[in-house]
C-alpha cells in the first residue's frame, strides 16, 4: 500500500474525469428510449476494465440489457473475491429540479453531481480505480477477482436469476463484494449487514366503460379515483400497522440484542425529521425510527394516478385509477408470499360497484450478512485504515435482491461495503457522491483486496 497509496494521490483528477465519462452515459434501464445507451455503458465499461488490467472481458446478453463480466484469476492459493454492481440508473424526472444536467456530473463543494453518481457507477468505479493502483504499482492482485456489472437492476433484475444459475461454474468465488449501500453518515463508516426484501405490485380500479361527465354522470356511478383512494388507505391502521391479512405472520421478531445495538448508534428522530422537512415522523407504533426502517416490513403506494391531471379544469369522472404499490419485507417473510397475500386482500377489500386488477412486477428477498465472517472483518479493518475512523455496524432499507439470491444459488455470503451517504439524493433529483467517499472508497477497496488473504487464512480456510 506504501505504493499504491501515492499512486491513487496522484490520480486523482484523471478518476474524477473517467467517472464523469461513465455518469454522462444515460444508461436508464427503464426507459426503451435508452436501449442503445444500455449497450453504450456497457461497451464503456468493458473498455474500462480492459485499461485497469482486468481479462476475459465480455460483454454477456441477458434477455434484457447485457451484463459485463471479466476476471483476474492468477492469486493461485487465494481467495477468489465476486465483485457485482450495477451500471444501469433510475429515470431522472422531474428534471426541472435538478440544479445542472443530470448527464453532465458537475462538482460542487464536496460532492460530485449525476445521476448514478452513488447509485450505482460512482461505487462501481472506486473498485475499477483500486484495482487500476494495485496493477500499476504491482503487476498482479493480491486476490482473484471476478466481476459482473448488471444493467437491470434498476428494474428488478429478472434476467439475474437465470444468468446465475446458467453460469454457475464462471461465478464460482469464496465471497462476493457489493458496494451499492450507504456508511451511516459523513465521517461515519459502517458495515451493512441487512437489507430488506420487497414485493411491487401495480393495481387498476376500472368503474365505468368510458370516462363520463362528471356533472352528468357524478351521483350515479362510483369514482374509481375515490375508491382506489379508499382501498390504499384502508391499508394501514392507526398505529401504522398493515392490515393485509396474515402479513405479518412469518415475520422475523427483533431480537433484544438488535434492539440494544440499534438504540446505540447516534441517531436522532428530530434532526431527521429536519432533514427531510417533515413536522413529525410517522410508522408503525411500539418502535423506533432505526428499528422500522431496518427490521419491520412496510408498505408503500409509490404513485397513483387516474383522471384529469393536466392543466386548467376538466370536469370528468374517470373510468380507471391505478397505482403502484411497493412492500419492504423483513427475514423469513417470502415476497411471493406477501404477493400473494395483498391480491387477495386487494380484491376482497374491492366494493361491489368496482373491478380490481393486481400484478406482480417483481420481489425479492431480504438478506442477512453474517459479521462474524473474514469478508467483513477485512471489510472493517479496510474501512477504518481507508477513513481513519471506527466502523459502526448498520442495517438497510432498501433492497438489493441478488444478495439472497447469491446464498441460496451459489452457496455464498456478501460483503456489503458501501460508500454512499444517507443523503445522497439516490432515485432523487440532484443525486451526487461526496468526493471524500469516492476517494475514502478507492483507497478502502484497495486495502480490502490487499487485506483479504491474510484474514482468510486466519480464519482456518482452505486457501
Ligand atoms: N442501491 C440500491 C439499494 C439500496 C438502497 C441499498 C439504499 C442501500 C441503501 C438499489 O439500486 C436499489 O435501488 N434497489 C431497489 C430494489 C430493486 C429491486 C428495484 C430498491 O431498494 O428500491
Ligand atoms: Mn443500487
Ligand atoms: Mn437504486
Amino acid at each position: 500500500m506504501e505504493q499504491v497509496l501515492p499512486y491513487l494521490e496522484s490520480n486523482r483528477e484523471r478518476y474524477l474525469a473517467e467517472l464523469k465519462e461513465f455518469l454522462a452515459i444515460p444508461s436508464v434501464s427503464s426507459l426503451s428510449e435508452h436501449v442503445k445507451d444500455m449497450q453504450r455503458c456497457a461497451e464503456w465499461i468493458s473498455a474500462q476494465m480492459k485499461k485497469v488490467g482486468m481479462e476475459n472481458i465480455q460483454i454477456l446478453p441477458t434477455g434484457g440489457h447485457p451484463l459485463v463480466y471479466s476476471d483476474w484469476l492468477h492469486a493461485a492459493g487465494r481467495p477468489t473475491v465476486l465483485f457485482y454492481g450495477h451500471y444501469d440508473v433510475q429515470p431522472v424526472d422531474p428534471l426541472e429540479l435538478w440544479t445542472t444536467p443530470p448527464f453532465e456530473a458537475t462538482v460542487r463543494g464536496e460532492n460530485l453531481y449525476a445521476r448514478g453518481a452513488a447509485d450505482d457507477k460512482g461505487q462501481v468505479m472506486i473498485h475499477l480505480k483500486a484495482i487500476e493502483a494495485l496493477m500499476q504499482k504491482h503487476r498482479a492482485l493480491p486476490v482473484n477477482v471476478k466481476m459482473i456489472i448488471e444493467g437491470e437492476e434498476e428494474i428488478g433484475s429478472d434476467n439475474l436469476d437465470r444468468f446465475v444459475e446458467e453460469h454457475r461454474d464462471l461465478l464460482e468465488a469464496d465471497l462476493v463484494v457489493i458496494s451499492d449501500s450507504g456508511m451511516y453518515a459523513k465521517g461515519v463508516p459502517s458495515i451493512c449487514y441487512s437489507l430488506r426484501g420487497l414485493s411491487y405490485m401495480e393495481v387498476e380500479v376500472t368503474g365505468p366503460n368510458r370516462d363520463l361527465h362528471s356533472g352528468s354522470f357524478g351521483g350515479s356511478v362510483h369514482n374509481p379515483v375515490q375508491v382506489l383512494c379508499e382501498m390504499i388507505a384502508s391499508l394501514h391502521d392507526k398505529n401504522g400497522k398493515i392490515t393485509v391479512k396474515g402479513f405479518y405472520d412469518d415475520v422475523r421478531s427483533l431480537t433484544k440484542a438488535e434492539r440494544d445495538s440499534f438504540k446505540k448508534l447516534p441517531f436522532s428522530d428530530r434532526q431527521y425529521a429536519k432533514d427531510l422537512g417533515v413536522k413529525q415522523l410517522y410508522g408503525e407504533k411500539g418502535f423506533t425510527t432505526l428499528e422500522r426502517l431496518w427490521s419491520r416490513p412496510t408498505l408503500e403506494c409509490n404513485g397513483i394516478w387516474g383522471g384529469y391531471t393536466g392543466e386548467g379544469a376538466k370536469t370528468v369522472l374517470p373510468a380507471k385509477a391505478s397505482a403502484k404499490i411497493s412492500m419492504r419485507l423483513v427475514p423469513d417473510q417470502s415476497s411471493e408470499k406477501a404477493a400473494k397475500l395483498f391480491e387477495k386482500h386487494f380484491k376482497k377489500i374491492a366494493p361491489p360497484t368496482v373491478q380490481v386488477k393486481v400484478r406482480n412486477l417483481h420481489g425479492g428477498e431480504a438478506a442477512i450478512t453474517p459479521i462474524d465472517s473474514p469478508g467483513v472483518k477485512t471489510a472493517v479493518a479496510a474501512l477504518e485504515k481507508g477513513f481513519g475512523k471506527k466502523v459502526l455496524y448498520q442495517g438497510e432499507g432498501g433492497s438489493i435482491p441478488i444478495v439472497a439470491q447469491f446464498k441460496k444459488i451459489l452457496g455464498i455470503d456478501t460483503v456489503l461495503l458501501g460508500f454512499g451517504l444517507p443523503d445522497e439524493n439516490a432515485h432523487s433529483p440532484n443525486e451526487f457522491i461526496n468526493l471524500g467517499n469516492f476517494f475514502g472508497g478507492i483507497r478502502t477497496s484497495a486495502y480490502f483486496y490487499n487485506l483479504l488473504p491474510d484474514f482468510w487464512q486466519a480464519k482456518g480456510k482452505k486457501h
